[in-house]
């Protein structure tokens, strides 16, 4: 079943390159709506257990680097088939491969740097929602 949230982060390359309201446009004038928001910078520590399941891959290393190195905005976002829908918005992960258009093609450099995450699904959506907001907020 399509739920109606999912969560992104404009990475660390998006904020140096000063891309965020750019790519926040984009996000809500593709329909939408911001849920909760906060730019952060994430510790090593958090950064691997989020990228947990990444762990034996051989850019390890080399993703958690990239996005530890600054600050990143986290968000949760709330449209109808809001999973499926951004990871449309976004485009592929190789922005080479992404399509016209979307935020990777537009905004992104490189396979390893590619501006902005989406969840791939509902549980994940709810899982890393959950591990950057703490549920004490009400939204
Ligand atoms: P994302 O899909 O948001 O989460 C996993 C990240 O790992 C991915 O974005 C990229 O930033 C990175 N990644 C995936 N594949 C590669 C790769 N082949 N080389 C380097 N980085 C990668």
């Amino acid at each position: 079943m399509a739920t109606n949230r999912t969560f992104t982060m404009l990475k660390p390359d998006s904020i140096e390159k000063g891309n965020i309201g750019a790519i926040l446009e984009k996000i809500t004038t593709s329909g939408f709506r911001i849920v909760a928001m906060k730019m952060t910078q994430l510790s090593t520590a958090n950064c691997e257990e989020f990228y947990a399941i990444h762990s034996e891959r051989p850019f390890f290393g080399e993703l958690i680097t990239y996005m530890t190195r600054g600050a990143i905005v986290a968000a949760i976002l709330e449209k109808e088939n809001a999973v499926e829908d951004f990871r449309a918005l976004i485009g592929a992960t190789n922005p080479a491969d992404a399509a016209e258009g979307t935020i990777r093609k537009l905004y992104a450099d490189s396979m390893g740097e590619n501006a902005v995450h989406g969840s791939d699904s509902n549980e994940n959506a709810e899982i890393e929602g959950n591990f950057h907001f703490s549920g004490r907020e009400q939204f």
